[in-house]
Parts: C-alpha cells; structure tokens; sequence
C-alpha cells in the first residue's frame, strides 16, 4: 500500500473494501467461500460456515446457488450456523429466517439439511437456556466457525447483539431494539407483529470465527459503518468489538462508504488528487465548517482548516471561491427543460429544441409529485410536451380498510342507480371473505391486488393532474417484476425492460427524469432505474436517442449532495404549494402509509423540509435566497456506465 493510501485510511481500524455496487461485493464473498468449500474438499474436512439473514447476505446466496448449479460447487462437505432467529417463531411462518434461508439458499443447493443449524425459535422458553449452551457447543466441537457473514443494523448490532452487548456473550435470548424492530417492519407489514425478541449468538461467539466478512449496503449504512470502522470500541455499538479480530473484512458499496473519513472528507487526512467536484465538496464543507459563505472565505480559513494544497495550487482564497461560486451559480435554473433563445453555454440544459418532449418515470405512483413536483408543474407550464409514466402499480402500499371503502363505494353507486347489482355484490363478497381470512403478511389474492392498483392509479392520476399534466399523457406501465403480491419482488426480466423500450421508442424523449437510487440495495427504485438501463443501452443506437439527456432526481429519502447537484431548480412558495397539493391526491399513503420507512413524516412534509433544505444551503453558502429547490445530476451515457 502506498503512503497516500495509507494515511487516507489512518482513522480505519477494520480493513474496508469499497466496491461500486452491492453485487460486485457479494459475488467477491462467495468466491471466497467456494474457494473455501473446495479446499476442505480436497482436504476431506468440513466447513463451517457461520450465516445471516436480511437484506445485506441474498446476493451472496444467489451468486453461491448460481456456482452450484453452473460451475458444480457442491456443499455436500458444509455444515452451516445461522446467526439468529427471532423468538417465538414459528419455522414455517413468512417471517422466519428458517423460511428465509431455506427460500433464499438452502432449497437451491446440496447441502445435507441434518448439516444445517439454525436458532429454533419455537422451543419452549424454559428451555431456551439450555438449547442456547447446546447450539455454541456443537460449534465449538466442530472447531469452530470458518467463515461468518455479518450484516449490521443501524443500532450497531451484529446478529442481534444490540447496544449493551458485551464481548463475552454468547448464544442466548435478546430483546430486539425499538429502532431495529422499526427496520423490521418492511417484512412483518406493522410494527406490532415485529416479535420483542430474538435468540441470537453472541459477540464471544462470532469472534471465535476463524474469517469474518461483514457487509453493509446503501446510504442508510453509512453513519454506522463510519461509526464501526472508525470509532472507539463500546458496547453502545456492538460492532467495534470487530476491531479486535484478526481477520475482518469490511465490504460495502460505494453508498454505505460515504460517511468514511477517507470518502467524506479525504483532505483531513492526507493528500488528495483534487478534481473540480472534491474542491466543490471541501470549500461547501469548509463554509459550513468556519459558517461563512463561500465569497468570503479567506486563505487564512483555508490554511487553519486542512486546504493549503488548494491554495498552492490556485494562488489565493479568492480565485478557488469564485470558481465553485459560479459552479454553484450555474446549476441553478428556473427552466429545468432549457431556456428557448437564450445563450446555454452555462446552463444545465440545452435551449434547443425550445418545446421538448419529457418523460418523467416515477418508480411507485407517487415519487413524480413526491421528488420533483415543482419541475413537473414548471415543464408543463413552460410549454414541454410532459408524459409521466408510473413503472409500478404500487399495490402492495394500499390498507385493505382502503378497498373495503372503495369497493363498498361502488356498490353504494350500482345500488342507487340500479346497475348490475349482483355482479358487483358477488366481487365484493369476495373481497371481503379474501381480507378476512387473510394472515399476517400473507399475500392478497389477485382480484384484490388489482383493485389497490387501482385506488393508487386514481391517485396518480389526481397528482399529475394537479402538476398539470394532460390525461392522455399518464402512462401505467405496472412492470411485471413488482407483481408478487410480496415486499420481496422478482429479479428484473427482459418483459420489464422492453416495456420501457417501447414506452421510450414511441415518445422519443428529449428529456428523461428517473428516480436515480443508484445504491439502493434490495428497492423497487434500483429495479426501475435498471429497467430504464437496460432499456437504453438498447435505443443507444437510434438517433432520436442521441438527442436524449437523462435527468435523475433521488427518491423519497435523501437528496443528492451538494457537489452532485447540476441542476438545481427554485420553486416559488406558491409552486411548493401545489406540489403539496399533488402529493395531497396520494390519499392511500397519508397519515399512516403502510410503509413509511423509518421516518415519522408524512411524505409532503419530508418532500418540503429537504426542498427548503437544499435552498437554505445554497442561500448560506453566498447564493440566492430561494423558497426550495429540487435538484438533479445528469446521467453521463458515455462516462457513466449502465448497469
Ligand atoms: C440477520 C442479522 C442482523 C442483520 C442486520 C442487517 O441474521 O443477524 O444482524 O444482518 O439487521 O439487516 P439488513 O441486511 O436487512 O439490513
């Protein structure tokens, strides 16, 4: 490793691998487990192989089911431990990890099931005491666990060893954490079904593995794994104890680093290769830092604060302000489709063609409105031809209390009008017989899921409408992947992405506007985003396609960085006001939506706290005072890779 290396990564006390997306990361896991498998094949010996659940580990499993079946890995020679178990579980029910590793992995490969072990959940709890001895024992009598998977939840737990944990603990029963049973919540559908409690190995136990990957995906694994990787050892963040192991490798996605020293703030800790976009980073973070703007920053802010270099290089304070001033400057525009007869050279968009036909993908009915409503209305009202297309239908976010009231509605209608009466009272009984004798987190029937598509296509409709759009410019493209009646969605499929091809062939776009979660990591955006992808690396040939520039906004919960953004368009306290009203018509994901993620508000309020956000940080780093500000970064096509 060379010095410049080296120092960047002086805060990291576990060694990290960043890799650019979660995929490349776990397809390295599995190889080195294949790697491992082979070797005590060959050596005629076991492997023990320590497993988790959750969202971080299934990409793993999918790349290890695929060795299996393509490139003959056997697991014949594998004895596996998973790490935890809620408890009281039932093995059969949806949420159980014996259902989840059994659908994910064991189903799929070789392995003998009496070589499988994980945390039984259904033993009576005067006994739980004494099952927990048994399961450490029969690991250790194995000679303990070769290689272990980790995931990491945001309290810092790793299986379900919550803030508190001390290095000593081993197998045992846990209360889960309020903040961890939340995260729960997007497989058990409401917080109350989230069981209190787990039985999970404890610190002692996974650090008597011999190798240990722990991995962590996506923005929302970003301050924990900074905190990890970089902070002092505590039992308030279990996952410090992996500082002491010996062998720990710390794999996360180009997302879940950002909060790393090294990525965050590189020039605090060594020397740096600077670009334009790290210089607009570190002079908006040293203006934040001294709490000036950015005019008037001096060489002494600079020199005090870890940037001389910039001043060796660029002469004086003055001359580095004014240059990211005005970068800053130039993605501000009120006229996101191009200003028509105006001089573009420093604008984000081009003023040719003056009308532009615009389509807007919006992942689930609802991020259009929720994400950049503001530029939608401006589109419109700036004369571009505006198409919105909702990629899914949304279906699996509607309460069933919703349907009862819609469908209940459209009795009342054939009731008072005398319509066909018995028709509609037959498909309600269905329905109502369907919700009743439905189980926690089971999935609807069909004639149920279609009929939540459609309360949220009445409220996309509505939305778009408000923004301004024309009727017959609302596409529902309901993307087969999301169909599964489940939180969990098929992969992405060919059908998905030539449905986007031929939306996009038939409007040949100037402008498209994407949801662009680029990280996230198990999301319906992330599919969405790809089927938009694999759609254009398809067209890339056509001519019209030449001429198209692809916009992508980040979705409901974070916003791009400031040094990202290059376009940043203002909205008017009364254009915030009809966003609200857009995002007002999505009536089934008020007050209490069935999925809200971790985030007590309501989506307006979230959608209009991070527009003023954005406008209050150009406005204190010297720019115009705006009321709020939705932003963009344009996706390269010839720099950028498609994926
Ligand atoms: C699962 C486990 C947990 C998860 C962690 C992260 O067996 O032990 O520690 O690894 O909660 O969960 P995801 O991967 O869903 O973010």
């Amino acid at each position: 490793m060379d010095i410049l290396k080296y120092q960047l990564r002086s805060f990291e006390k576990i060694p990290v691998r960043i890799y650019e997306d979660n995929l490349e990361a776990s397809k390295n896991v599995a190889k080195s487990i294949s790697l491992t498998i082979r070797q005590k094949q060959q050596e005629g010996e076991y492997m023990v192989l320590g497993l988790a659940t959750g969202s971080t580990p299934v990409k793993v499993y999918d790349e290890l089911i695929r060795m299996h079946k393509k490139e003959g890995l056997s697991f014949k020679n594998v004895i596996t431990f998973n790490l935890d178990e809620y408890y009281p579980m039932k093995k059969d029910d949806d949420q159980s990890y014996w259902k989840f590793m059994h659908e994910n992995l064991f189903d799929h490969i070789d392995i003998d099931p009496k070589n499988i072990h994980i945390p039984n959940g259904e033993i009576p709890i005067e006994y739980v005491e004494e099952y927990c001895r048994e399961y450490e024992e029969k690991i250790d009598a194995l000679g303990g666990i070769d290689i272990q998977l980790l995931g990491i939840g945001r309290t810092g737990h790793i299986g379900f060893n919550e803030p508190g944990s001390w290095d000593s603990s081993r197998t045992r029963l846990v209360k889960l954490d309020h903040l961890t049973r939340q995260d729960a919540t997007k497989s058990f559908i409401s917080e109350e079904k989230v069981p209190y409690r787990a039985i999970t190995m404890g610190i002692d136990t996974i650090m008597k593995a011999k190798t240990i990957y722990i991995m962590a995906f996506g923005q929302q694994k970003a301050e924990i794994v900074a905190r990890t990787v970089e902070g002092q050892i505590s039992s308030s963040c279990p996952a410090t104890y992996l500082q002491k192991h010996p062998n720990t490798r710390f794999l996360v996605d180009s997302s879940a680093a950002n909060d790393l020293t090294q990525i965050k703030t590189p020039w605090s800790v060594g020397l740096v290769n600077w670009n334009d976009e790290l210089i607009c980073r570190a002079i908006v973070w040293l203006a934040q830092k001294v709490g000036k703007p950015i005019l008037k920053l001096t060489d002494e802010d600079y020199n005090t604060n870890g940037l001389s270099d910039l001043i060796l290089e660029y002469d004086t304070a003055y001359n580095i302000n004014i240059r990211i001033f005005n970068r800053l400057q130039h993605t501000i525009t009120g006229w996101p489709g191009g200003k028509p007869n105006a001089d573009d050279s420093q604008r984000p968009e081009r003023a040719k063609p003056g009308k532009k036909r615009v389509v807007i993908f919006s992942p689930h009915p609802d991020d259009d409105v929720i994400s950049m409503g503001g530029t939608f209305i401006r589109l419109v009202e700036q004369g571009h031809d505006v198409h919105v297309a909702y990629q899914t239908s949304g279906n699996i976010a509607v309460h069933d209390h919703d349907v009862k009231r819609f469908v209940e509605f459209i009795q009342d209608i054939t009731h008072t009008y005398e319509l066909d009466k018995e028709a509609v009272d037959k498909k309600y009984e269905r329905i109502r017989n369907a919700l009743k004798s439905k189980k926690g987190g089971e999935p609807d029937i069909a004639l149920v899921r279609e009929i939540k598509g459609m309360i949220r296509r009445g409220e996309a409709r509505a939305g778009a409408r408000i923004a301004g759009a024309k009727d017959d410019h609302i596409h529902f493209l309901d993307l087969p992947f999301y169909e599964t009646g489940k939180v969990k969605k098929s992969p992405i499929g060919k059908e998905d992405i030539s449905i986007i091809k031929e939306f996009l062939q038939e409007i040949k776009p100037h402008q498209i506007y994407a949801a662009g979660d680029l990280a996230d990591p198990h999301g319906t955006h992330k599919v969405c985003l790809d089927a938009i992808f694999g759609a254009c690396e398809q067209l890339k040939k056509e001519s019209w396609f030449k001429d198209c520039w692809l916009w992508l906004y980040r979705g409901a919960w974070h916003e791009w960085g400031i040094d990202e953004i290059e376009m940043a368009v203002p909205l008017s306290p009364d254009e915030v006001l009809r966003k609200r009203m857009a995002i007002f018509m999505h009536q089934s994901q008020k007050d209490r939506a069935p999925f809200p993620g971790n985030d007590k508000r309501e989506f307006w309020q979230r959608a209009e706290d991070r527009n003023s956000e954005t406008a209050n940080l150009y406005n204190e780093l010297g720019l115009a005072e705006y009321e709020a500000m939705e932003a963009f970064v344009k996706w390269k096509f010839e720099t950028n890779s498609l994926k």
